[in-house]
């Protein structure tokens, strides 16, 4: 049987990102930052335990959190490796604060972050005079020795990532003279937005369809106290559910609504959801609303490309609306989805159809037939990968099926969402 209706009032935990960057901004600022709302998930802690082991004080004081900044250029050399557990983002931005700090580190990762590609950052970052020793294939375990001073570049993005943007600029925090990043596609923009609230040199222009983003080292950072907004991409789960479980009436609290982030709730409106936005408002500089989602008979559509960065977190979850929609859903442009936490594409594709979809997976995508509103038949146990949105999605895929999907395992989920069991058994009950 399809589960219960999701109904009454929830509240997900704060946005990843937006805490990876609160920590480390604090960090390199001198003195006392305050964060309320912080994501207390492994990928984060993996991020707070990197940056007391470079000299920062980081604690926990009652539901907030207090960091002890050390100044731009004030981390010290970690006696031991830093371990980034499944966090990609954890990864890739400290390898750019390192880079332009005078220190050695190594970094390991969980079997996933072990496959993930660096050389993404590692390109930039050698220009501007670190050096690296990774493993073979340019992965972790990885050895990097950090320049100080380094020298500015302009880099322009060859993927849209907004992982290698922030690397980019956090290198440059540190390096006299302008360190310039010109991005094609837009990427989230947290970086930005929060390094002026902490009082950096940052400007943003846009030149030829391009944004160009300049920061000014070396930089001055003022602490701050950050109020962290909820997950978009966490809402997206409950999003999901409550459009697809006859009878769902579902308030979402607190959800970012940030421009660069919020493409998987417009998508879902295309495809004929209900999703109300309610209270909007700004937190910690970020557009926020609480969002009422009904249940709603759903639409295959074809998914706009130029969307993807803005939801590129949320397509494992999107796959899953797709496949209870009324007809097909074509997705592409989606080759970055290969190297996240699992191959995505690949992952969802063998899911789903474990679990009674039918589907194409193409390279850049996938082509979902809908099953018109009528339950998945469910089944599995399908493979996680290690990867925390394969499982909540799966998860989600369940509360939509006759027998439920089992996953097999959720420890993942914890890096992202440790109270994802949680708030859905409270909507559901
Ligand atoms: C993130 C950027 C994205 C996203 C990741 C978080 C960030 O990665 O998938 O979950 O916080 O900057 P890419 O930069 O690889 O697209």
């Amino acid at each position: 049987m399809p589960s219960r209706p999701l109904t009454g009032r929830i509240r997900v935990p704060g946005d990843k990102s937006i805490s990876h960057r609160s920590l480390m901004f604090g960090a390199l600022a001198v003195g006392r930052s305050r964060i309320s709302g912080l994501l207390e998930g492994e990928d984060v802690l993996a991020t707070a335990a990197a940056l007391r082991a470079m000299g920062a004080h980081i604690e926990r004081d009652g539901g907030e959190w207090v960091v002890h900044g050390v100044g731009v250029g004030g981390l010290l050399q970690p006696d031991q490796a830093l371990d980034m557990g499944n966090s990609g983002t954890s990864t890739r931005l400290l390898m750019g604060v390192i880079a332009s700090h005078g220190i050695t580190a190594t970094f390991t990762g969980d079997a996933s972050l072990s496959k993930r590609p660096m050389d993404r950052v590692i390109d930039p970052l050698s220009t501007m005079g670190a050096s690296f020793t990774p493993s073979p294939g340019g992965t972790l375990p990885l050895m990097m020795e950090g320049m100080q001073p380094a020298v500015p570049i302009t880099y322009r993005l060859p993927v849209a990532s907004a992982q290698v943007k922030s690397a980019v600029l956090l290198a440059g925090l540190n390096t006299p003279g302008t360190t310039t990043v010109i991005e094609p596609v837009p990427t989230r923009d947290h970086t930005e937005r929060m390094l002026r609230g902490f009082g950096a040199e940052l400007t943003v222009e846009e030149a030829d369809g391009e944004r160009v983003v300049r920061i000014h080292g070396p930089a001055d950072l003022q602490p701050c106290d950050i109020a962290v907004p909820g997950d978009p991409s966490s809402a997206a789960f409950f999003a999901v559910a409550a459009s697809v479980v006859p009878g769902s009436d579902l308030v979402i609290e607190n959800v970012g609504l940030n421009p660069t982030r919020d493409g998987i709730f417009r998508v879902l409106e295309q495809m004929g959801a209900s999703i109300d936005h309610l209270d909007e408002r700004e937190v910690g500089g970020e557009p926020v609303a609480d969002l009422r989602v009904r249940h709603a008979a759903l639409r295959g559509i074809e998914v706009d490309p130029a969307i993807a960065p803005s939801m590129i977190d949320e397509f494992p979850v999107l796959f899953v609306a797709a496949a209870m929609a009324e007809g097909t859903t074509v997705t592409k442009g989606l080759h970055e989805l290969r190297v996240k936490e699992s191959d995505r594409l690949a992952a969802m594709a063998c899911a789903l159809q474990m679990t009674g979809v039918s589907l194409k997976e193409t390279d850049d995508g996938l082509i979902v037939e809908g099953s018109g509103g009528k339950p998945l038949s469910g089944g599995g146990p399908v493979t996680t990968h290690l990867d925390h949105r394969i499982a909540m999605s799966m998860a989600v895929a369940g509360l939509a099926s006759r027998e439920g999907v089992e996953v097999d395992s959720i420890e993942p989920i914890a890096t992202s969402f440790p109270n994802f069991s949680a708030l859905i058994e409270e909507a559901t009950a």
